[in-house]
């Protein structure tokens, strides 16, 4: 028997992708794809009792929540999990990223894996965050003691906005033939990088992060300095980097400069280490696809690992 899934806000850009990724494992069948008007999709509107009960009549086991707009998620997350306790919840926002009630559902860091096991609710991490977690881990976990700080200059495709980016009548020409800086000082992904850093240093890390969008298909690269005490070797990094990841199949230690093109479409991230020795810094560039790696493909790798498959 199939689990039973839904994609609450399927029409979006990363509700399409969970659907399409779903789309590859028979042993789930999607028998809601939710909208609140669109030709097509089940309606289901927070705000409507009859749209919820008959939601909830068609009992989900898992519902991924791709809604744009943390206080409207949280209002379809707390009827959830009242009207449904039993009900597995992964949830794209950001609503969710540091609450304890959530396991933070990035599966290749140390111990993760099992906690996302036995989690009923997982918050999926940003975008930006999965590649700049993953791209700092090896270094923090093993010399958190001397990282001094982590300097993250973060570039992604205008895709990370939603499908809000494309529309003439809404963001496109802010984001169209454009190299666009923003949030400079307090971008919405700070709290869960600044969280998960913590935790693999075993202490409050001093970072900064600065993303800008370009108009390009989806892609994020981040690149990485990192300040240590510790003076480290090219080789020296590519080994512990390569020894961290050495069982993660989604994880690709390379020793070139890394491409958007060859992660775009797939669950990888490609991860480049080195040592400058003229700066004296760790150097690391780190790329994957924002919609996938940073987004659906994740949510429907948490959701294998959440059903143990
Ligand atoms: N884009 C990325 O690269 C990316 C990466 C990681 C995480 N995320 C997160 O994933 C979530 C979805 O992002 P997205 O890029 O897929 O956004 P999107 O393309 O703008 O799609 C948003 C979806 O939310 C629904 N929606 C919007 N306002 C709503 C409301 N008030 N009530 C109910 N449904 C509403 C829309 O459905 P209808 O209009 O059809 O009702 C649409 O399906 C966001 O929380 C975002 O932060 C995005």
């Amino acid at each position: 028997m199939a689990y039973r899934v839904a994609i609450v806000g399927a029409t979006g850009r990363t509700g399409g992708i969970v659907d399409s990724v779903l789309r590859k494992h028979s042993y789930v069948e999607v028998i809601a794809r939710t909208s609140r008007g669109e030709e097509g999709y089940l309606p289901l509107n927070i705000d409507k009792e009859e749209e919820v009960a008959y939601f909830m009549s068609l009992k989900p086991e898992i519902a991924f929540v791709t809604i744009d707009g943390d206080d409207v998620v949280k209002q379809y997350v707390e009827k959830f999990r009242e009207r449904c306790p039993d009900m597995r919840i992964i949830d794209l926002s950001t609503a969710y990223r540091t609450h304890p009630d959530f396991v933070y559902g990035l599966p290749e860091l140390p111990g993760r894996r099992e906690e996302i096991k036995k989690a009923n609710l997982v918050t999926n991490p940003g975008c930006y965050a999965t590649s700049a977690i993953l791209a700092a881990a090896p270094v923090l976990k093993k010399y958190g003691d001397e990282t001094e700080i982590v300097i993250i200059d973060g570039v992604s495709s205008h895709t990370g906005a939603g499908k809000k980016a494309e529309d003439p009548k809404r963001d496109r020409p802010k984001y169209e033939n454009n190299i666009l800086p923003y949030a400079t000082l307090d971008h919405k992904h700070r709290p869960e990088i600044g969280k998960e850093y913590g935790k693999l240093a075993g202490r409050a890390v001093r970072f900064g992060f600065y993303p800008s969008a370009v108009w390009v298909d989806p892609a994020i690269l981040n690149t990485l300095k990192i300040i240590t005490r510790k003076k480290f070797t090219n080789s020296g990094l590519f080994e512990l980097y390569s020894e961290f990841y050495s069982n993660e199949r989604f994880v690709r230690v390379v020793s070139h400069e890394p491409s958007a093109k060859d992660v775009r479409d797939t669950n990888y991230v490609e991860i480049y280490p080195v040592w400058d020795d003229k700066a004296e810094l760790v150097v690391v560039r780190s790329t994957i696809d924002n919609l996938v790696k940073g987004a659906g493909g994740q949510a429907v790798q948490n959701m294998i690992i959440m059903l143990r498959l």
